[in-house]
């Protein structure tokens, strides 16, 4: 069976970069309005794509079994690491699923609510009162200081050094993830040399939290279980499927909620009527 793919611009691929760089949404739509809901792309790194925006194919394509619609290539894994969830497809993938699901079932997510709380107003009674503030700095905060204390179970030398390393090195880590990686060994003064080098780091760090470990049982952090989930086979993971599942899940899970939190403290501010019955006066 042969499948027609619907058409898109035919210009090269570098000035369809430059335009998907500098004018990213803007350039979507125009494309939508020109070609219609689908159309193709040819841009660096993932070459020729199809663009879909039809609810419905969307809704098809989510409910397509992940054997025929696989993982994208390149993926996220380049810069999260080969174990990591973004990297995973197919049997490796459901095999990692089902030991890091566990953690995040809504009884263990119980015991993280107290970090989430503490970690929240404390970072809420620096906000200066009375006049405006940028709010995303201090989300980031509050949401990096969650992670690693819920699934890091970082504590201590080991929380601080990750508190300083991971923010740059996940800036660092998203400027090279479209561009290609050069093989052997780059100097510090590069991007790639500075994140292999914050990597080495970040190993070294994770390794230290698995040395000292302690009574697995009495914790409630994701490292935790981990380090006491057990494949179908047996098995435990390896420290670098740990660490690797570990950057996966503070990349994806930082930003994403710092986002969030700052649109929401954005949207109640807007509609004082909806803040104001949730509004306590004192922490
Ligand atoms: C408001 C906050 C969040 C948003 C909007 C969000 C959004 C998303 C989206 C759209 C995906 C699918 C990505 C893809 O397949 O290309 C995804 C996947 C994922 N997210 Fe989130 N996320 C949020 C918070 C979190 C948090 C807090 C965590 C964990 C601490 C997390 C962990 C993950 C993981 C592990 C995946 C990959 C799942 C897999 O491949 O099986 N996310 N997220």
């Amino acid at each position: 069976m042969t499948t027609k793919l619907p058409p898109g611009p035919t210009t090269p691929r570098f000035v369809q970069a430059i335009f998907a760089l500098t004018q990213p949404s803007r350039g979507m739509h125009r494309m939508r309005e020109r070609y219609g809901d689908s159309f193709m792309v040819n841009v660096p790194v993932f070459g020729h794509a199809l663009v879909i925006s039809d609810p419905a194919e969307i809704k098809q394509l989510f409910q397509t079994s992940t054997d025929i619609a696989e993982n994208v290539e390149p993926n996220l894994g380049r810069i999260l690491g080969p174990g990591s969830m973004f990297a995973l497809k197919g049997e490796a993938h459901r095999a990692q699923r089902k030991l890091l699901v566990p953690p995040f079932h809504g009884r263990k997510l119980a015991a993280f609510e107290q970090i989430i709380e503490d970690e929240t107003v404390r970072e809420m009674r620096s906000w200066p009162e009375g006049r405006p503030f940028p709010v995303m700095p201090s989300t980031m905060r509050i949401t990096l200081n969650a992670i690693l204390r819920a699934v890091f179970g970082a504590e201590g030398a080991e929380f601080d050094e990750l508190r300083d390393l991971l923010p740059e090195m996940v800036t660092v880590g998203s400027r090279i993830v479209l561009l290609p990686i050069p093989r052997g060994r780059m100097p510090r003064w590069t991007p790639w040399g500075r994140f292999r080098a914050m990597r080495r780091q970040y190993d070294a760090v994770i390794n230290r939290l698995i040395d000292k470990a302690g009574d697995l049982d009495e914790r409630n952090d994701v490292l935790a279980m981990m380090l006491q989930s057990r494949y179908d086979d047996g098995s435990a993971m390896t420290r670098g499927e740990i660490a690797d599942q570990l950057l996966a899940l503070l990349a994806a899970g930082h930003e994403t909620t710092a986002t969030t939190l700052a649109w929401v403290v954005e949207r109640l501010r807007r509609h004082p009527k909806v803040l104001r019955p949730r509004a306590r006066t004192s922490w």
